[in-house]
């Protein structure tokens, strides 16, 4: 059985991230830090994790692949990346610099530039041409330790180019080693062919795209921008509704400049409610008593300006946050998950317990993966290792202490050519 099993060791610092809780605040100290450590990987899936001096032996037994690490090393459960927009085409440098000049996102939009210009440049590329960008996207996340990325379709903005965009998706999992969870953002902002006319292009979403994509079986979530100039919490109901008929798990980019998405969210019993820039206490108390996660995005903050998610309000109060990169060409191009997440802690004065666990177990649960992402026996074997003697070292570099190598399904997927 000899390919089946693989095994890493000794590890300095394991965070196994289990027990903690589900919700709410969590302090660093509830972090379990296990030492002098091995993992032991079967078919995929971690078979034990353990004193390495106690399951080496085991593991050369099994005939294991051994890899032996020399230096102190800390591991965690692979990190998941639950929002972002990496299928696409084009580059709004352009728009960022009109931004920065002074104008803002909705004026852009509404002048033309903003979302629609990448749509213009998506629906011009082939399925491979975005197949590939996907990929080299993905990859590039993997190598920074992201082993599962969620990726909407939303540039299409007509059944045939949000097909083009799911297919795509699709077929980019054949191209990297990365979990990719795809998600129809057909309801990203109502097309020109539709202006004025936001009901009618709703419709032709519940009549013809979601059933297609249900009977292709190319996305299992579904997701709308509710804002100005998008939709709005009543014209996006029907959609919501064949959705939640279909099957489909809902997500919704939610209070990002106005309020009134998150209680969408809530009302339709949604996995994650996205963005939530202008929640103020109404929405917090909302989101924190309810099983709607509530992602943050700082790198729309980072991108656009402008204020950070009150993650830390929601935290206290109770609520489950994720924290994601949105990476997308117009707001927010860094794609940077853990430099993000690292500021974004410094802002909303978050834990690095709390940080760690959004971009782990809290992110799993606003992808209603199904399964755990701790590193305990059963669950997938996705980690990530850095090379240093804390984990602490990890957010205090801010993104700049990049992994040494990560696993996924039990294989090394990547080691960095510094070591
Ligand atoms: O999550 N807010 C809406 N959608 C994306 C931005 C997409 C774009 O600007 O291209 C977001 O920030
Ligand atoms: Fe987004």
């Amino acid at each position: 059985m000899k390919n089946n099993h693989t095994y890493i060791g000794p590890i300095h610092e394991v965070l196994p991230m289990t027990g903690l809780p589900e919700r709410g605040a969590v302090a660093d100290s509830d972090l379990k830090r296990l030492t002098a450590q091995g993992i032991l990987m079967k078919n995929g899936k971690i078979e034990r994790v353990d004193k390495h001096g106690t399951i080496l032996p085991e593991a050369q037994k099994l005939g294991a692949e051994i890899h032996i690490l020399n230096g102190k090393y800390c591991a965690l459960p692979g990190f998941l990346d639950s929002h972002t927009h990496i299928c696409y085409a084009g580059s709004r440098a352009h728009d960022y610099a009109m931004r920065n000049a002074g104008k803002s996102y909705l004026e852009i939009a509404e002048a033309g530039g903003g979302i629609w210009d990448t749509v213009t440049h998506t629906r011009k590329a082939t399925e491979d041409d975005l197949v590939s960008r996907i990929a080299r996207r993905a990859n590039l996340l993997l190598s920074r330790g992201i082993t599962t990325i969620e990726v909407k379709s939303g540039y299409g903005l007509s059944p045939a180019e949000e097909l083009k965009m799911l297919r795509a998706i699709r077929k980019a999992q054949k191209r990297t080693p990365a979990t990719l969870i795809p998600t129809c953002l057909a309801a990203h902002t109502i097309p020109r062919e539709y202006k004025g006319n936001a009901a009618g292009y709703i419709e032709l979403l519940v009549e013809e795209l979601l059933p297609q994509i249900r009977e292709e079986r190319l996305s299992a979530r579904v997701d709308a921008f509710i804002e100005k100039g998008s939709f709005t919490p009543e014209n996006i109901r029907p959609y919501f509704k064949k959705a939640q008929e279909l099957g489909f798990d809902i997500t919704v980019h939610a209070d990002q400049f106005t309020t009134g998405g998150s209680r969408v969210a809530v009302d339709f019993g949604a996995v994650s409610a996205d963005h939530l820039e202008a929640s103020t206490a109404a929405q917090i108390k909302l989101l924190a008593q309810s099983n709607t996660v509530a992602t943050a995005l700082p790198g729309a903050t980072l991108g656009l300006g402008g204020s950070f998610a009150p993650a830390r309000k929601l935290l206290d109060q109770g609520a489950v946050l994720s924290i994601a990169s949105d990476w997308n060409p117009g707001s927010a191009p860094m794609g940077d998950l853990l430099a993000q997440a690292a500021i974004f802690g410094v802002f909303e004065k978050l834990s690095n317990a709390e940080i760690l666990a959004g971009i782990t177990t809290r992110a799993a649960k606003a992808l209603n993966l199904g399964h755990k992402v701790s590193l305990e026996k059963g669950n997938p074997a996705d980690l990530v290792l850095f090379r240093t003697d804390s984990y602490a070292n990890i957010l205090y570099h801010q993104g700049q202490l990049k992994p040494d190598q990560v696993f996924k399904n039990g294989k090394q997927v990547f080691k960095t050519a510094l070591s």
